[in-house]
């Protein structure tokens, strides 16, 4: 028999062995899931032997998580903002950097802002981005759009989750097709944008596990871009404002495609990285 500690301490090891960055902080999730113990209860509990049932549980979910599949996938879910988002192979996992773009869209929508801010976000994914917003600025109303319809199954759920379906759509279709021209005070996105050629290199986790359809952005990663700057143009009421995640190497072309596309004061964010982040710009009154 081995105890909840001990099963912890070798998990950890194995993940670390494994090339598995916070493998100690991987290690407590698992066990977690498979005892069903969180918090104080995991560390009370920790000298108990861990039951059969437990013990096949948890090489369950280490194996999967030793094959790199997220562990994100492997709890059902992803820390994002305040927010705890479900997740699935159908979303792209909702990364730390992400936040960086609702901090800039929060200061580009103040909570001063009058009436009822409408609010787009093109390829919401597991809504991650919108419901973050919506969440800060309880005045304002969101659009997320998809072209995965498994991705909007889950984003509303999400929504409905965290007490914001009733101040949120979603809407399957391309970016933001449809949708009336100067309809909205804000307008993101976080597109795909990765190099089609660079997506085989990335580690196991991202090239096997989330979808094709949210990283590749084509030959150069851009082709999102190309077809995003001009349709945020046409969404934005003049006086409003856009902003979209890049790659740490886009802010050139992406901010050239932005002054293209007729956006006025472009300017760029860094992520707690250090790495260029964020494309944000307005649209003249
Ligand atoms: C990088 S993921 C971002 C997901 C989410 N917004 C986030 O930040 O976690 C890009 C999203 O764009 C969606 N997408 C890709 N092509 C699209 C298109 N032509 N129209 C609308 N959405 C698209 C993908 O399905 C995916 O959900």
């Amino acid at each position: 028999m081995t105890s909840i500690n001990s099963a912890r301490r070798d998990l950890a090891a194995r993940l670390e062995a494994a090339g598995i960055d916070d493998a100690a902080l991987e290690a407590k999730h698992l066990v977690a899931a498979a005892t069903g113990l969180t918090g104080a209860s995991l560390i009370a509990e920790g000298q108990r032997d861990l039951t059969e049932a437990e013990a096949g549980r948890l090489e369950g979910v280490a194996s999967r998580r030793l094959a790199r599949e997220p562990l994100a996938h492997i709890l059902g879910t992803q820390p994002f903002w305040t927010l705890d988002l479900a997740v699935s192979a159908d979303v792209l996992v909702p990364r730390a950097d992400t936040e960086t773009l609702v901090e800039v869209a929060l200061d580009l929508m103040p909570a001063s802002t009058p009436g009822i801010p409408r609010i787009l976000d093109i390829g919401t994914g597991s809504g991650a981005i919108l419901l973050a917003i919506l969440k800060e600025r309880p005045n304002a109303y969101g659009i997320g759009t998809d072209i995965s319809p498994e991705a909007l199954d889950i984003a509303e759920r999400n929504a409905a989750a965290n007490g914001l379906d009733g101040r949120s759509s979603f809407r399957h279709t391309k970016w933001a097709d449809g949708l009336p021209d100067a309809s909205f005070d804000l307008a993101v996105s976080n597109p795909p944008y990765i190099a089609s050629a660079v997506i085989e290199s990335l580690q196991p986790e991202v090239r096997l596990h989330d979808p094709r359809l949210a990283l590749d952005g084509g030959a150069d990663g851009l082709d999102a871009y190309r077809v995003l700057l001009p349709e945020l143009m046409r969404v934005v009421k003049p006086g409003g404002a856009m902003a979209v995640e890049i790659g740490f190497d886009q802010r050139d072309p992406v901010s050239e495609l932005a002054v293209q596309a007729g956006f006025d004061k472009v300017t760029v964010r860094s992520d707690l990285g250090g790495n260029d982040r964020v494309v944000f710009a307005r649209k003249r009154s």
